[in-house]
């Protein structure tokens, strides 16, 4: 199936949508992104990504090209162009445009480029659920604004590349001691039955998972601290896990080749993995 993607305002398949060597993204990895899991043809939480993408243009002075309604079409139709696919991973991108090379901004102003594609959802399978995943830890070598969802991900590539060097799943980052997060996932610890997160700040990503996650929590009354969380915190955790859209919540069983606690995902991730599940289905359910 030829794929249907969005492109400055057209609806195309994929083979056809190029954009000129001179975009900016190519150029500088000058834009930002989104990706919002799509499950029996709904976006879940597409308001709050739409927001983060809002944020993240703002914060690198991009007008933002479409408006919340105009988005919502935008991604309605995509989904529906690609309803082939069951559950449906869709990518937003959006550059500062096409200009002669220069690191400053194109003068006079041109428009951005708008990308928008989907692709298949791969969440983990049930026997990874089962297993859990293996990670390690490497230096946050990003820069300091890590709260901006930009397409410039070199970093991020070579950090789960080592990962895949590894053999293991994710790569979680340390920033002077502290748990940052993984190279594409936030990440959470439990201790004695306690949910740890570390907070919100220029160097963490805003997941849209880790707030599901702190608001499932929360709802439920399960014992949870937002703070720095230390590497020697992360070295002792009961449970560590990791969150994103497209991992949704899976257990890291092994840190550095030392299994975590028995090497078997724990309780608490057994219950937020169900109350995840049941919440996602509850979202998801059709409206009838
Ligand atoms: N990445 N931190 C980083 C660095 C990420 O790249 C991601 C997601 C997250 C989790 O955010 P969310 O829960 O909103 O997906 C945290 C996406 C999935 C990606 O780049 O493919």
């Amino acid at each position: 199936m030829d794929e249907t993607v969005y492109l400055n305002g057209s609806f195309l398949p994929l083979a056809q949508a190029t954009v000129p060597v001179l975009d900016r993204g190519f150029i500088f990895g000058d834009g930002v992104y989104e990706v919002v899991p799509v499950y029996l043809g709904q976006p879940f939480r597409l308001d709050e990504h739409l927001a983060r993408l809002a944020q993240s243009l703002e914060a690198v002075r991009i007008r933002n090209p479409l408006d919340m309604a105009g988005w919502h079409d935008v991604c309605t139709r995509l989904v529906a162009a690609n309803a082939g696919l069951t559950d449906q991973s869709l990518y937003i991108q959006v550059t500062r445009g096409v200009a002669p090379r220069d690191q400053a901004f194109p003068q006079p102003e041109v428009s951005p480029t708008v990308l928008a594609m989907s692709m298949p959802l791969v969440t983990p399978s049930p026997e990874l659920v089962e297993s859990g995943v293996s990670a390690i830890t490497a230096l946050d070598i990003r820069w300091q604004r890590c709260n901006i969802k930009a397409i410039s991900l070199l970093a991020n590539v070579l950090l789960r590349q080592e990962a895949v060097d590894h053999g293991v799943a994710e790569t979680l980052m340390l920033r002077d001691g502290y748990l940052t997060e993984g190279s594409s996932s936030n990440i959470f610890i439990v201790k004695e039955g306690v949910l740890l997160a570390p907070p919100k700040n220029q160097f963490m990503l805003p997941g849209i998972t880790y707030d599901v996650v702190l608001e499932l929590a929360q709802a439920n009354s399960m014992p949870l601290k937002v703070g720095p969380v230390s590497e020697a915190q992360l070295r002792a955790a009961d449970e560590i896990w990791l969150t994103s859209s497209t991992k949704e919540v899976l257990a890291v069983v092994a840190l550095d080749g030392v299994t975590v606690n028995d090497g078997k995902p724990g309780p608490v991730f057994k219950r937020m993995h169900a109350l995840y599940q049941a919440f996602k289905n509850q979202v998801m359910r059709p409206a009838r």
